[in-house]
């Protein structure tokens, strides 16, 4: 068989794991032929390929980012897009399976193509780790990792100003960045898109701690939103949460923060550090083992599956489990954090 391999959607670190385990397995072990496919959905929809052989994945599982390249193409769109395009061009470049590496999107349009009766097997990746089929996916650990690091290094500058430090940190649905990396690092308070807060709430918490002396640390998912009765009000200050902005939600709590507490205020938004470079030990093992995992679905035929961690052992799973909605924090695990907060 000659397999096609792409990455889709945004970047992470375990990309190139993935990428090394899948090839590595599938050329020793089940003697295959592999063929890359650039910038994901693009390369399926362009035919833009690369060589993909035992020599072009060495090294690769610690390197971050993606050998092959992303995009967010829908493959569905644009006039070589759609089923039968893209199985004309799978013909041309004689690809007769793909292993798709991605987030929702790129499983969900790999979900529609495996319907269509393409051969596909997927892999998840997303460092925000909001899929719901596998218990954890990779990058977000390192994720994790990275914003616990930042988190640690702005508590000492914020330390010595008696500052409040306000870090915004990835999770456009869901707060799991936010939680884990928060709880590690003794964030003061954890605000995250589950779980709306009042603007009184936050910065209670924020004087709590500096009437003991101490600088707050509040660390924020992008996609947090204050509670909406609260804002219905528009307050004094809480207009510019509500407008539309080019800035990180970090940028507009600081202000109101420091305008209500009177202690001076920092906002840093980590941002796409966050997806770059190299990828923990925790990612690049569970990445190689999906990798690997993902070749074995290929081999048994099992288009319309990816491959998913429950515990610590590897499954496989239908696409439309791994569609069906977003893996939130839980109430409990929340309340479990917030016993630290203040
Ligand atoms: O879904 C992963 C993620 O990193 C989100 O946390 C973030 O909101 C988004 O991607 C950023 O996307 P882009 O790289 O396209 O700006």
């Amino acid at each position: 068989m000659r397999i096609g391999v792409l990455t889709s959607g945004g970047d992470c670190p375990g990309l190139n794991a993935v990428i090394r385990g899948a090839v590595l397995k599938g050329t020793k072990i089940h003697n295959q032929e592999f063929i890359g496919i650039r910038d994901g959905w693009k390369g399926v929809v362009e035919g833009l390929t690369m060589p993909l052989d035992r020599h072009s994945v060495r090294g690769l599982g610690k390197q971050g980012g993606t050998i092959l390249g992303t995009s967010r193409t829908n493959p569905f769109e644009g006039p070589h897009g759609g089923p039968e395009n893209v199985q004309a061009t799978l013909d041309r470049l004689g690809i007769d399976a793909l292993i798709a590496i991605g987030g929702e999107g790129t499983l969900a349009a790999a979900k529609r193509l495996t319907d269509a009766g393409l051969q596909i097997v997927g892999v998840p990746k997303t460092i925000d780790n909001d899929l719901d089929a596998t218990d954890y996916s990779f990058g977000f650990d390192t994720a994790v990792e990275i914003a616990t690091e930042a988190i640690d290094r702005l508590r000492t500058t914020g330390e010595s100003h008696k500052r409040c430090m306000v870090v915004e940190v990835m999770g456009r649905h869901v707060g799991w960045i936010a939680l884990h990396s928060g709880m590690a690092a003794g964030a003061h308070a954890i605000l995250i898109p589950e779980q709306p807060q009042s603007i009184d709430q936050i910065c209670e918490w924020a004087k709590s701690v500096g009437d003991r002396g101490r600088a707050p640390v509040i660390v924020v998912s992008e996609g947090f939103t204050l509670d909406t009765m609260e804002s219905a009000h528009s307050e004094k200050g809480l207009d510019a949460f509500n407008r539309p902005r080019l800035g990180g939600i970090a940028d507009v709590l600081a202000p109101i923060i420091e305008e209500r507490t009177g202690i001076e205020s920092r906002a840093t938004v980590l941002g796409h550090l966050q997806r770059g470079g190299v990828p923990s030990a925790y990612d690049r093992v569970l990445a190689t083992r999906l990798g690997m995992a993902a070749i074995d679905s290929v081999m048994n035929k099992e288009w319309g599956t990816m491959v998913a961690l429950r515990g610590t052992d590897i499954v496989n799973v239908p696409f439309e489990d791994a569609l069906g909605g977003l893996k939130t924090v839980p109430q409990e695990r929340y309340d479990e954090a917030a016993i630290l907060f203040g």
